[in-house]
């Protein structure tokens, strides 16, 4: 008899989740011997459900190391895919199969394969938000957590092809002052959305204010030049991953901070510094793949096992040996 047989049938939830539903997704998922990772731009009824919450790296490296049957990712697809390329005898499931990235989908396979081709000798590194195709086409893979250390693992003198985010990759030829480093023009179409004009008011209105910049954002350069222009101090701006936003709001001093990410990310934020005001430089930088994610879709799934990723195994051995890099580089006490 399947799991799915034996479980009870339950009503849709319609309203904002309550403390019956989520009795019921942890008991279900201790039935399916399942845990539930979330990512920090998710719903705050899905980060609070779930047994750990972080950015793609710290996830990356649960589900690399997490001694459970089954992953229900509340992320988006290729978190999930990164999932099951780690854990490839376990079973990963996503609430909703459609969450997908437009960062991802801004490059294919085939286009990879044709820029390798003008660059024969390049080293290959991939941002996490790719498709497994893509990382099957991959040297190493990073996140905004450890692009820098990735890159900086590049012996010098090899040339570099970085995709698909111009902006992170922006960021991280600034911080090695690498010039043999390519960078794919992809983005994001929330994080490109938060421009630097409205950073730039909002930090004139509130002076005191630190800025947490995620790198994936087209205001990382205005938050850059800002501080060279000493419109803000060089120390009050951050340009951090969303795990680095957390260790940063634990450890501030500031009053107000302007946080420049997707809105999901509040939500952790106000709970590790509850005395911090934090606020979202644009407040309408929701990413809509993300919020597909609902509790609804996190019941179904643990209910029905839905829907399950699957990663074809020859794509999946060609793309490990790059998302096992990634894991290792940067890891405290590990790595470069
Ligand atoms: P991080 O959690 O790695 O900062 O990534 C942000 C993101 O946009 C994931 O889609
Ligand atoms: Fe992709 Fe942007 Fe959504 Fe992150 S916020 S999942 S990069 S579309």
């Amino acid at each position: 008899m399947s799991l799915s047989e034996v479980l009870p049938v339950v009503a849709p939830v319609e309203q904002a989740p309550d403390a019956a539903w989520a009795d019921e997704v942890r008991a279900l998922a201790q039935r399916r011997n399942a845990v539930v990772l979330a990512h920090n731009y998710q719903l705050p009824a899905i980060q609070d459900v779930a047994d750990h919450v972080g950015d793609s790296l710290a996830l990356s490296r649960i589900a690399a190391d997490v001694d459970a049957d089954t992953i229900v990712f509340c992320g988006v697809h290729f978190m999930a895919e990164t999932a099951k390329i780690l854990a490839p005898e376990k079973t990963v499931l996503i609430p909703d199969a459609r969450a997908g990235c437009s960062l991802a989908d801004s490059i294919t396979a085939d286009e990879l394969r044709a820029w390798k081709a003008e660059h024969p000798a390049a080293v290959v590194v991939s941002y996490v938000n790719t498709t497994a195709a893509v990382k099957a086409e991959t040297d190493i893979c990073c996140t905004s957590s450890n692009a820098v250390e990735v890159v900086e693992s590049i012996p010098a003198d090899r040339e570099v092809l970085f995709l698909p985010d111009q902006f992170l990759g922006a960021h991280v030829r600034r911080v090695t002052g690498r010039e043999n480093m390519h960078v794919w023009a992809g983005e994001c179409h929330v994080h490109a959305g938060i421009n630097g004009a409205e950073l730039t008011a909002k930090a004139e209105a509130d002076p005191d204010a630190e800025l947490f910049v995620h790198p994936e954002c087209g205001c990382a350069t205005s938050a850059l030049y800002l501080a060279g222009a000493g419109a803000v101090p060089a120390d009050r701006v951050k340009i951090l991953s969303t795990g680095g936003m957390l260790d940063a709001a634990r450890r501030t001093r500031a009053r107000s901070v302007l946080v420049a990410t997707e809105v999901g990310m509040l939500h952790q934020l106000r709970r590790a510094a509850p005395e911090v005001d934090f606020r979202a430089v644009n407040d309408r930088a929701s990413c809509k793949y993300m919020k597909m994610i609902t509790p609804e879709a996190l019941l179904r799934s643990l209910r029905n096992g839905t829907d399950e990723v699957h990663v074809a195994p020859e794509l999946a051995a060609r793309g490990r040996a790059a998302v096992q890099r990634m894991i290792e580089i940067g890891q405290p006490g590990g790595g470069e």
